[in-house]
């Protein structure tokens, strides 16, 4: 965020509350005083942190830019959406990077122990960058639900992480993708720490008929709306002054 009050502030009663003790890990994470605010230097607000040239032609397709040997296990699957911002502004050029677990749950990390087979042809990271338009997509296969320590018999809804980077060093955004129709979402005690309803129905990606392909795979559409600019798009100056 800029340092001159160009951008709107975040809405704190929108997002969670840093402390949620059904989520035992915010107990210990969250902080105990007054955050401080300090101004931004010039080079997070105006730093780029990556170029088109360094992804690849498979980053944004999980079936296949790990694949050893065959295809992943698991109900094939598109992400598809926009990124706007609450002036619904498309965001052209963000980075989005995403990461998950595997059809059975299992993550491709060497502290995930849960039990579940890792995959050989799933790595379970993409990344992409939007369009013009500010569209994404990304190919891949549906995540599994999965036990975590938390409470006696906590499980964590089927999900995607996302990361989307925008201009600058210090324009990120890390969020969690739910699937539509999925009961456990309303059991998990990391959504409950959302107070909108509304805050979760948005996190849930909606099943698109449209998207489908045929004998292909479902699609789900996702669309991320980030904070706008006060600014208006009449204003006689340029971007970013
Ligand atoms: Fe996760």
């Amino acid at each position: 965020m800029s340092d001159d009050g160009s951008f709107y502030q975040r809405d704190l009663a929108w997002h969670p509350p840093v402390l949620t003790p059904p989520y035992k890990t915010s107990v210990l994470r969250s902080p105990r005083r007054a955050p401080l605010s300090l101004p931004n230097t010039v080079s997070e607000m105006t730093g780029p942190v990556f170029g088109h040239d360094m992804l690849g032609p498979q980053d944004n397709d999980l079936i296949l830019n790990y694949a050893k040997a065959g295809e992943p296990i698991g109900p094939r699957i598109l992400i598809k959406g926009r990124v706007i911002d609450q002036d619904a502004r498309p965001v052209p050029g963000a980075l989005i990077e995403i990461w998950q677990a595997n059809a059975g749950g299992r993550y491709r990390h060497k502290r995930d122990g849960y039990l579940a087979p890792l995959d050989p042809n799933f790595g379970g990271c993409g990344r992409t960058i939007t369009d013009e338009q500010a569209r994404y997509t990304f190919r891949t296969i549906r995540p599994g639900a999965y036990p975590w320590p938390n409470g006696v018999n906590d499980w964590r809804p089927a999900h995607v992480h996302f990361s989307v980077f925008g201009h600058a060093f210090a324009q990120r955004l890390v969020t969690q993708m739910y699937f539509e129709g999925d009961p456990m979402i309303w059991q998990c005690p990391i959504v409950g720490g959302i107070p909108d309803k509304a805050a979760i129905e948005q996190l849930i990606a909606r099943l698109d008929r449209e998207a489908t392909l045929p004998m292909d795979a479902m699609a789900y559409r996702f669309d991320i709306v980030l904070r706008g600019r006060r600014s208006t798009l009449f204003e006689n100056r340029k971007e970013g002054n």
